[in-house]
């Protein structure tokens, strides 16, 4: 019980940075307040901004320690904007950054990308005719293959110009991904609607090859879990389901790609990208981040919303504690989760992407002041 946890924590871009130093605070004062706990942040700067300064995406030091010395990974938003107001890129056409956001859920096999959408009470969607208890689902996306395999690039010929980006789908990759998905489905309480186990396969198996394998896997994988119910949907038709009815969905598992559109869908209605956490999930590594970005159109402005990065980290204490058996990070988790949920409830403090609906007349606070309601709530 007495071992140290080592976290990489890599702010990256933009409101990553400004977000990311929230969520330290957070989390240490969560650490001192559960106490006799050894939890050291190891802090690297990465991303684009950095790539710009230096001609790297991070330093050797950094990935070493990354990928060889720490027990979690916290990530911020990755992206920057170079001078002309583009992104910033590679030599090779990826943005900057790549290496740290994409190469670590390849290089560390992180292949269950795990995406709660849950409505928070005090939290403003757009879907108004829904309420917290209606949304509560969590999509699960295949996160090292599919359109994300590194087979792309660019002809330009005099007369002819072309690109492509080439999609993998494995029966591995896909049965591993189904078998997350309901080993999930069978710890959850099942769908708001019903009640029912539930995992709604995404795909685009009408037309698409790789969906089709992903499918076959998916029910494959799925016959042996006699208390789950197997579900499909077109993703096209998906967004428009999720949308009327949010309520019937559990747990859905979708191919990398359609697993990043239908995401932050999925943010969209838990309350805007500033709500939103996930977990890049591996066998033996897992990093957690915002689903958000580096925002370059609010970066600098304060007005970033902490609390996506904030549940990060409380989804990052769940997976330790879980993984090493130690009831004192999930003590950490729990602290922090029911701080968020308060101060979501009670409703005065809240960033400006929040201030909508019934709290259009909340005067907004910033970042800052966000987390410092968290952790006075978390003192008490
Ligand atoms: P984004 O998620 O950064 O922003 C989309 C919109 O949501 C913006 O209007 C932004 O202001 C708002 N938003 C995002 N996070 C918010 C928060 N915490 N609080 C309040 N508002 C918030 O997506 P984008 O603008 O499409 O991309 C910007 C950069 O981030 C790009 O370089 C992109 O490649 C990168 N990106 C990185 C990641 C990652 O690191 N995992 C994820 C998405 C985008
Ligand atoms: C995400 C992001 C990344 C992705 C980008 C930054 C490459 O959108 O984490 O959802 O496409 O996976
Ligand atoms: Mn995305």
């Amino acid at each position: 019980m007495d071992r140290s946890y080592q976290i990489a924590v890599l702010p990256g871009d933009g409101i990553g940075r400004e977000v990311i130093s929230e969520v330290r605070r957070v989390v240490v004062e969560a650490v001192s307040i559960v106490g006799n706990l050894d939890i050291y942040l190891h802090e690297f700067e990465c991303g684009g901004e950095y790539y710009l300064r230096t001609g790297r995406e991070w330093s050797e030091e950094a990935e070493l320690f990354t990928k060889t010395k720490a027990d979690a990974i916290l990530l911020g938003g990755i992206g920057a904007k170079g001078p002309e107001g583009g992104t910033v890129r590679r030599p090779d056409g990826n943005l900057a950054g790549y290496s740290v956001v994409i190469g670590l859920r390849q290089e560390l096999d992180l292949y269950a990308n795990v995406r709660p959408v849950k409505l928070l009470e005090g939290v403003p969607t757009p879907l108004g005719f829904k309420k917290p208890g209606d949304i509560d689902m969590v999509i699960v996306r295949e996160n090292t293959e599919g359109l994300y395999i590194p087979a792309r690039g660019r002809i330009s010929e005099p007369d002819r110009e072309f690109a492509f980006d080439l999609r993998m789908i494995t029966a591995k990759g896909s049965e591993r991904i189904a078998r997350h998905a309901f080993e999930l489905a069978m710890q959850r309480n099942g769908a708001p609607s019903d009640g029912t186990r539930r995992v709604t396969c995404v795909d685009k198996s009408n037309l698409l090859a790789g969906c089709q394998l992903f499918r076959e896997s998916f029910d494959k994988v799925g016959q042996n879990y006699h208390e789950v119910e197997r579900d499909y949907a077109y993703v096209d038709a998906w967004t428009v389901l999720a949308i009327r009815k949010p309520e019937y969905y559990d747990v859905v598992v979708a191919p990398n790609a359609f697993g990043d559109i239908i995401s932050d869908l999925g943010a969209a209605i838990q309350g805007g990208l500033g709500v939103a956490p996930s977990g890049n999930i591996g066998k033996k590594h897992a990093v957690f981040e915002p689903v958000h970005g580096s925002a370059p159109d609010i970066a600098g402005t304060g007005q970033a919303n902490p609390i996506a990065g904030v549940l990060s980290a409380v989804m990052m204490f769940e997976w330790l504690s879980k993984k090493h058996d130690d009831p004192r990070l999930e003590r950490c988790a729990g602290l922090i989760r029911e701080a968020v949920e308060e101060v979501l409830r009670k409703g005065a403090v809240r960033t400006p992407d929040l201030c909508l609906g019934d709290w259009a007349l909340v005067e907004p606070s910033t970042t800052q002041q966000v987390t410092s309601e968290v952790i006075r709530v978390m003192k008490r």
